[in-house]
């Protein structure tokens, strides 16, 4: 099987406003093949998040190598990052990082609007990605009108717009009641199912059961 995640030794730092520093990963190895669903489970503060946005690009690690899909997002350009980023690696971040006075409609199109696809081409994805998620009514409202869990869910249809073939879910359940949670691990059951490579953050024992291995971290190590 082809291997479409790849860190070597890894480390990333932090320095905190008082002037110390912050080891929020040490020397991380990690594989994750074509098609995985992989768990990261682990307290808060053992590092999740920074390894999910060093994988998408986001963060650059302070030493150690890295390879998503045969690149190194380190070595690109931002345009070249952007483009790469866009194209391979759908991303639920964990404070969704929405647009308060955009619609719903408009916040899931983001990705694609700077694209050169047509804009009918991108209104039916969009529609297309709102139903799959049970979500159409939200089409035309505010982000900033919405509740916590209808955020959630516009963040998830967002990173999904591309189709990538890499979905980096940082907590993307955490907001929502336990059925909408039970609906939302389905859809991403069948994303997986569809051939997506899945890594999940998350502090829920539920998730945990849909993926294929777990990993945990703790204080920035796998253990
Ligand atoms: N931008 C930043 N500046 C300074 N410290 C940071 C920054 N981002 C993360 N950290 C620190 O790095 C460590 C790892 O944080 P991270 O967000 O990766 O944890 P996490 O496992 O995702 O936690 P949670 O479960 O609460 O989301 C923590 O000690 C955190 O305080
Ligand atoms: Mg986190």
């Amino acid at each position: 099987m082809e291997r479409i995640i790849e860190l070597a030794n890894v480390s990333k730092s932090f320095r905190s406003q008082k002037g110390g520093t912050i080891q929020a990963l040490r020397a991380i190895d990690l594989q994750v093949q074509s098609g995985e669903w992989v768990t990261l489970k682990g307290a808060s503060g053992s590092g999740k998040s920074t390894l999910l946005h060093v994988i998408g690009g986001l963060l650059t690690p302070d030493a150690g190598s890295i390879s998503v899909l045969q690149e190194d997002p380190t070595k690109l350009r931002p345009g070249q990052l952007n483009a790469f980023r866009g194209k391979n690696i759908g991303f639920v971040l964990q404070d969704f990082a929405l647009i308060p006075n955009l619609t719903g409609f408009d916040n899931v199109a983001l990705p694609m609007v700077f694209t050169s696809a047509h804009s009918s081409e991108i209104k039916k994805r969009v529609k297309n990605i709102l139903a799959r998620l049970g979500i159409s009514e939200l089409s035309d409202r505010l982000i900033r009108e919405m509740s916590g869990g209808q955020r959630q869910r516009i963040a998830i249809a967002r990173a999904l717009i591309y189709d990538a073939p890499l979905l980096l879910a940082d907590e993307p359940t955490g907001s929502l009641d336990p059925d909408t949670k039970i609906e939302i691990l389905e859809v991403f059951r069948e994303l997986h199912a569809e051939g997506k490579t899945i890594l999940f953050a998350t502090h829920d024992a539920d998730a945990s059961a849909y993926a294929d291995r777990e990993i945990k971290l703790r204080d920035g190590t796998i253990l």
